[in-house]
Formats: C-alpha cells, structure tokens, sequence
C-alpha cells in the first residue's frame, strides 16, 4: 500500500511525531512505502471559504496544499498525526483538513483508508472524547475506512511518550496493516530486490 503521513505538530521532534515514527517503522517492515510530509511546516494557509472551488476545482490559493493533495489521492492510507489542542485537533493540522474542501468529491470518492494518531498531556478518560467525535464524523463523512486510533494519553514530552504504552501500540498498528496480495500470491508490497530469483 502507499502511505502518506501527515504530521501536524510545530514540534519537529516531539510526542505525536515519535508515535509517528512508531508507526512509519511498523508500516515498512510490514511492506508498505511510506511517504511523510510535515503539513506544520510546510506553507499552507486556511481555507478562505470563497467557494471559488465549488468543493470540486481548483483552489484560488497557490500554496502547498496541491503537494498534500496530490500524496492523498495517490495514497491507499493516510495517517493524520497532531498533538491535542485544547481537546482538538493543532490549528495546523485543522487547516489541512478544511483545505480538502477544493476536493472533497476526489477525496471522498476513493475509499481511503485512514488512522489517527495524536499525543495529549493528560490521560484522563475525556481527553480525547471531542477528537475521537470528530474524526470519526469527518470519516463518516468523506467515505474514510478507519484502521485505527492511537490516543496517547500520558504523551505530554518525548520523553514521557517514549516510556509510554503508546510507542508500542502505534508500532503495532503500523505492523497491522496488511499488504494487498497479488493473484498470484505475491505480497505487492515486495521490493524488487527482495523478490526471489
Ligand atoms: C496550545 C496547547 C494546547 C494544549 N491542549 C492540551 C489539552 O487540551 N489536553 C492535553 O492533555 N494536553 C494539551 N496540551 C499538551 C500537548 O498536547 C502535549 O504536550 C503534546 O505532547 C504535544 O505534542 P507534540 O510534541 O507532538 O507537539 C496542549 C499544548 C499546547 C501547546
């Protein structure tokens, strides 16, 4: 399967980017390519509601969304990857999100498959009551199969989510993922140099 990882933390280097990684090693090792962007890095801006696009066109903005579109479309599984804001979801990865509005019937028309990762402080039960509502509802809505949610309570520093269960879980997850099979039986996720002569 193709991949992209959407990474939506301004912390290069912090909790939800080390679940990330977690998750990225699982999902080679099990075959798949992984391609990652760091949406809160690169120069995307909010959607501006002009409906220029007609939720079906180009968007009037000149920015690197056409970059995050085009890994989505390409993609079988996305994994959205934020830290918990105020029991939401980062502003920079929202943004990414609103943006797929130019879209949306591309998008919702593919079946792609999806999962959720994100690094919260607390564990409290309700942390992450609202971003589970929401990403469930945003996958209901734009046709995403989910394949899983790792909520890491407990992930307030790298090295708190280092130390944590969630490491393993997003491990896990990203291992959990199974390469579609050729008719022949072959994993289509096989390396060229990996294949038997
Ligand atoms: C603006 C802001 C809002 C936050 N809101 C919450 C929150 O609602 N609940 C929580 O448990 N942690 C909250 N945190 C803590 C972060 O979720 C936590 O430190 C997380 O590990 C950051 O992930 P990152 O290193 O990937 O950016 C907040 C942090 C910031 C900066």
């Amino acid at each position: 399967m193709k991949i992209t990882v959407l990474l939506g933390s301004p912390h290069k280097k912090g909790s939800s980017n080390l679940l990330a990684e977690q998750f990225i090693r699982g999902a080679r090792e099990a075959g798949h390519t992984v391609t990652v962007l760091d949406a809160a890095h690169m120069n995307i801006h909010p959607c501006l509601g002009c409906e220029h696009c007609g939720m079906n066109g180009p968007c009037a903005q000149k920015d690197d969304m056409g970059k995050i579109r085009d890994a989505l479309l390409g993609a079988d599984l996305a994994a959205f990857v934020s830290p918990v804001y105020y029991f939401g979801l980062s502003a920079q990865m929202k943004m990414v999100i609103d943006r797929f509005y130019s879209y949306t019937m591309r998008l919702s028309g593919k079946g792609l498959q999806t999962v959720l990762i994100t690094a919260a402080w607390d564990s409290g039960e309700d942390v992450f009551h609202a971003i589970e509502v929401y990403y469930r509802k945003l996958c209901s809505y734009m046709n995403f199969q989910d394949r899983g949610m790792v909520l890491g309570g407990g992930c307030g520093t790298p090295a708190m989510t280092a130390r944590s269960p969630h490491m393993r879980e997003a491990l896990e997850l990203g291992r959990s993922l199974q390469v579609p099979r050729l008719p022949c039986g072959e994993p289509s996720g096989l390396r060229p140099e990996d294949r038997p002569v």
